[in-house]
Order: C-alpha cells, then sequence, then structure tokens
C-alpha cells in the first residue's frame, strides 16, 4: 500500500501533486458544493432531497486518504467554503446565538439549522505523516481566520477497506485520488505456476487477460469492503463524495500511454538487475498494489450496495490529457506517487537508484506518449 513521502522531500507527494490540486478545484469543487447542499438537504428537510433528519448542531465530517500537504488543506477549504456557501458556519461559542448560523436561506436545505460544530477527521494508513499535517492545519484554519474555521480537528489511522470510525458518526465523507490503491497486490500474481503471474513488468500493461482479471477482481473486492464500511459509519442521510481515478474509455490510447509510462519503469528494473543491485527474483515479485475500474464497473458497485443511491456521476476527461508534461514534469510526478511503495519494498537507498534510473531513461524519451491516461468520475452517494 502507498504512503505519500515525507514532507521534506522533493520527491513527496505534497511538492508534487499540483495537478491533483488542480483536477480537484476545477472539476471537484463544484460538485462538491452541490453534494454538501444534498447532505445538509437530508439532514434540515429543505430541498435537494432527503426526509430532513434533525437539527444540525453539528457536523462530522472524514477525509480518507487524506494524506497531507497543499491538497488536504485545500479539500478541507473547499469543504468549509462550500458549508459557508450553504449558509453553514462553524462556531466555538457555546452560547446558543452566537453559535447560530444563517437562517434566511429558504431554497438552500440548510435553513432553519444551527450549526455549532464542525468536526473534522482526517484519516490515512498510520504512516501518514499526521504530525505535518495538524502543523500546516494549525496554520490554515486559526481561530479568527475568515471564513469561519473548522474548530475541531482529529487524526484516524486506518485503512479505508475496513471499519474507521463508530457506527452512524459521519455526516459527510470525501475521498480523492485514493480508491485506485487496492489494499494488497492480488497473491495469484506473484505465484509462478498462476496463469496469473506477471513476471518480470510491474504492473498490468503487458499484462495477460487472467492478470487483469485478478487485478480488477481484487478492485471490486476491495470498493466493495470501501462502501459497505462506509454504509456502516455515515448516518443515513450522509453524503460519500469521491473522486476516483478511472480507465479512459479508448483502450487503444490507454494502451499506447501505459505500454511508454510503464516500459520506462521496468528499463530502469532491468538494468538495476544487469547491474546486480536487484535481484532478478526481487523485480519478478514486485507488482504495485494499483488499479483503474471503469466508470461502468463502479456504477455496478454503487448499484448494488443497497445502502446508497447515487446522486450524481460523472466522468470527465483528466486535464493532464492532451496536455503533454515535459519530462521533468512526468518524472516528478512519476516518482512522488510510486516511490514510497518502492521505497517499502526495495529500502530507500536502492529505491532512489531506481528512479534516478527512471529519470535517465525517460529524459532519453523522444515520444511524446510518456503521461499518465485515466479519466476523472466524480460521483456523490446518499446514505439512505
Ligand atoms: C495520491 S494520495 C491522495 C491524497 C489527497 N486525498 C489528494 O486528493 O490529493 C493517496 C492517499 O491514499 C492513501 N491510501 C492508500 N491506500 C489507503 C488505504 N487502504 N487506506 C487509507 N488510505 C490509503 C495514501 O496513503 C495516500 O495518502
Amino acid at each position: 500500500m502507498a504512503i505519500m513521502e515525507g514532507r521534506d522531500s522533493k520527491d513527496s507527494y505534497a511538492v508534487n501533486s499540483a495537478l491533483q490540486n488542480r483536477n480537484f478545484h476545477t472539476l471537484a469543487q463544484p460538485r462538491l458544493e452541490k453534494a454538501i447542499g444534498h447532505m445538509l438537504a437530508a439532514a434540515g428537510g429543505g430541498g435537494g432531497g432527503g426526509g430532513g433528519r434533525h437539527p444540525l448542531r453539528r457536523l462530522t465530517i472524514a477525509d480518507l486518504g487524506c494524506a497531507y500537504g497543499p491538497n488536504t488543506i485545500q479539500c478541507a477549504k473547499s469543504i468549509v467554503q462550500a458549508l459557508g456557501r450553504w449558509g453553514i458556519s462553524a462556531s466555538a461559542e457555546d452560547d446558543e446565538e452566537a453559535g447560530m448560523v444563517k437562517e434566511e436561506d429558504a431554497d438552500n436545505g440548510a435553513a432553519g439549522m444551527t450549526t455549532k460544530e464542525v468536526l473534522f477527521i482526517f484519516s490515512d494508513l498510520p504512516r501518514n505523516d499526521f504530525n505535518a499535517l495538524f502543523e500546516d492545519l494549525e496554520s490554515h484554519f486559526s481561530k479568527d481566520s475568515s471564513p469561519p474555521p473548522v474548530l475541531y480537528v482529529s487524526g484516524v489511522p486506518g485503512s479505508f477497506y475496513g471499519r474507521l470510525f463508530p457506527s452512524s458518526s459521519i455526516d459527510f465523507a470525501i475521498c480523492s485520488y485514493s480508491l485506485h490503491w487496492l489494499s494488497q497486490v492480488p497473491k495469484s500474481i506473484t505465484d509462478r505456476d498462476s496463469p496469473c503471474w506477471n513476471g518480470e513488468h510491474a504492473w498490468i500493461h503487458k499484462a495477460t487477460e487472467a492478470t487483469r482479471e485478478a487485478y480488477s477482481s481484487q478492485a471490486k473486492e476491495d470498493m466493495q469492503n470501501f462502501i459497505k464500511s462506509r454504509s456502516f459509519e455515515l448516518k443515513s442521510g450522509g453524503v460519500l463524495f469521491l473522486l476516483l481515478m478511472t480507465s479512459i474509455s479508448n483502450p487503444h490510447e490507454q494502451q499506447l500511454r501505459d505500454d511508454s509510462v510503464w516500459e520506462v519503469f521496468d528499463l530502469a528494473w532491468t538494468a538495476l538487475v544487469k547491474e546486480g543491485a536487484i535481484r532478478l527474483e526481487e523485480m519478478e515479485l514486485f507488482n504495485l498494489p494499483m488499479y483503474f475500474l471503469s466508470q461502468n464497473e463502479f456504477e455496478d458497485i454503487f448499484a448494488h450496495a443497497p445502502d446508497f443511491r447515487i446522486l450524481e456521476m460523472e466522468t470527465l476527461k483528466n486535464s493532464v490529457n492532451g496536455h503533454n508534461l515535459t519530462a521533468e514534469q512526468w518524472i516528478s510526478l512519476f516518482t512522488s506517487v510510486m516511490k514510497p511503495t518502492v521505497d517499502k519494498y526495495l529500502g530507500a537507498v536502492r529505491s532512489a537508484q531506481l528512479f534516478e534510473r527512471v529519470g535517465a531513461i525517460a529524459r532519453s524519451r523522444t515520444d511524446s506518449h510518456l503521461q499518465f491516461t485515466h479519466d476523472l468520475t466524480v460521483v456523490s452517494l446518499l446514505r439512505l
């Protein structure tokens, strides 16, 4: 499982995730505001659907796979902003009146609600740099800031493929750019006697149908576990908002791009095997725990989740597609996302060697296909 690298590193996700941040801002933000409107409507009985729950004195919001760095902060700010737009602000005051939020907007579903407190729960795998995150949060969400601050913050370490929170405790959960990471590499991939054996390739770009199928099954099983866990944790009327990396609908283009990207990675492994820095068996047994389901596959999983109803689901062209990255941009992006997993497998020293080699090979390339290719699916699910 991937964990993003420490904050001081030039290879860190925090330093190299501006593209994801831009996509979040341009593609997800407007839909996030609508999703929050739905949650508030369900809670308060206003417009946007849902039956109304109770006066909304306390909101609990969870960011799953939060990582840390600018994107985490941006995501939290976007949610606070969206709450503000719907007339919800947080207050630390004990006094009922001081904590009142606007009641005047009868159409927005937040009408008549007083939100006294907002609890923001940041969750990621235990090795996430929660300390860096909490330091960042302190400077970005001071008590005097405007719009009103998120007042209570906590961190929950653990895998989102299992239970993280008490039953019916979450009003709104967001998970962005994280669900393509699998809970594990499918076991059959590393079994030499299995038709799924993936040999010397690090991912599925050259894989047989059996190998792809094993990855796809693992991704579906993980996603079902994710949804099942959230169904316990979200309150009825709560909303789950997902920004998912999905496979593109043009298999030919996908193949072209994948071959180019992953060939660079495989070549780097092979070079270090030839030099004796990595054993052949180590290379053969390494596979990335990552898979992009398609929008249709996600839709099918959600359709079979009896506790949720899809409010909105849309697949958008990733704004990276069509804009070729420079070799340096691509190297930084690729290294920041993949290196933590390789660090864990090879150790920091040999992993650094490997990514130096990835950089050298990528710089020597003249083809224009060196980029990640995927679409982004944004989905809001209402907990029934
Ligand atoms: C690419 S980062 C996304 C960070 C941020 N949400 C964003 O939108 O930029 C993926 C995050 O998912 C986390 N992650 C991966 N697998 C996970 C799991 N099983 N449970 C919880 N977090 C996980 C990683 O640790 C990492 O911080």
